[in-house]
């Protein structure tokens, strides 16, 4: 079913939303775009039309040219940090206390859902607000010396890196493991703003669905997923949430 234009709640959902005690949410960078951070894929305005991912997101590309990949990050990082956290961020934070199991599953590198108050967050894809070292492996918090580009670790002088998830790395085990439980046992699950092709985050509604829950896709164009999403709702998130979460909120408290 898909519903677009003023954003709406089809009757169907809201007898689902009064039911459903276990919601699960994967965010992709959509949720974020209207807090002015770059999505990846779309035309124009997304990063991976701008800029080639084998020369900035992949070991091999840290390992030919650090310090491009590092100061890439960095942009990345200042632009995260003036970001602010929008109506749909805020949105799923009040959603949390309505159902008695909510989990927040994010591929997002922003740490926009925890700087909006949703804890806890699992996050797919790492955070670029996190750095590790990149032998070791470790957080590091502070490492001495400006001037070098990466920053080397203050343990072993290792190159340091941003704690994100690059393409042929495989995903935090325990985050993924996370994400898995809870969508093979929830009552609804809700894609929003992702494209839904990235994997193995792309699979987790089509497992929902296998697990017998409703899926709802909110997104502002099709994906993949929106023939096979039980619900379609055509919007930017920003509108769509608060509606959901307003609607929600009259069925938990009827
Ligand atoms: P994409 O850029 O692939 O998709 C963004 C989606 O958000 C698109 O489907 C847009 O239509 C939708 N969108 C844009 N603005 C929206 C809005 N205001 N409201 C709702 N939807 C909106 O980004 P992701 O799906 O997040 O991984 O990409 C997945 C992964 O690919 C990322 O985590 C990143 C990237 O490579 C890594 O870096 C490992």
């Amino acid at each position: 079913m898909t519903v677009s234009g003023e954003p709406g709640v089809p009757r169907e959902l809201i007898k689902i939303l009064s039911k459903a005690s276990s919601i699960v949410v994967l965010t992709g960078s959509g949720i974020s775009a209207e807090s002015g951070v770059p999505t990846f894929r779309e035309a124009q305005t997304g990063l991976w039309e701008k800029y080639d991912p084998m020369e900035l997101a992949t070991p091999q590309a840290f390992q030919n040219n650090p310090k491009l990949v590092w100061q890439w990050y960095s942009w990345r990082r200042q632009l995260v940090s003036q970001a602010t956290p929008n109506p749909a961020h805020l949105a799923l934070v009040e959603m949390q206390s309505l159902f008695p199991k909510f989990t927040l599953i994010t591929q997002n590198v922003d740490g926009l859902h925890q700087r909006a108050g949703s804890d806890p967050v699992v996050e797919l894809h790492g955070n670029i607000l996190r750095t590790k070292c990149s032998i070791e492996n470790t957080i590091v918090d502070n490492w001495l010396g400006e001037g070098h580009e990466p920053p080397l670790c203050p343990k072993c002088g290792g190159l340091l890196r941003p704690d994100v998830v690059w393409f042929g790395e495989s995903l935090p085990e325990a985050a993924l493991a996370e994400a898995i439980h809870s969508t093979q046992n929830c009552d609804l699950f809700f894609s929003i703003g992702t494209s839904a092709i990235v994997q193995p985050a792309a699979s987790l509604p089509i497992q929902a669905l296998k697990f017998g829950a409703a899926v709802v896709e909110i997104n502002i164009d099709q994906t993949p997923l929106t023939t096979q999403a039980t619900f379609f709702i055509r919007g930017p998130a920003g509108m769509v949430l608060p509606v959901i979460l307003s609607t929600a909120s009259i069925t938990k408290h009827s």
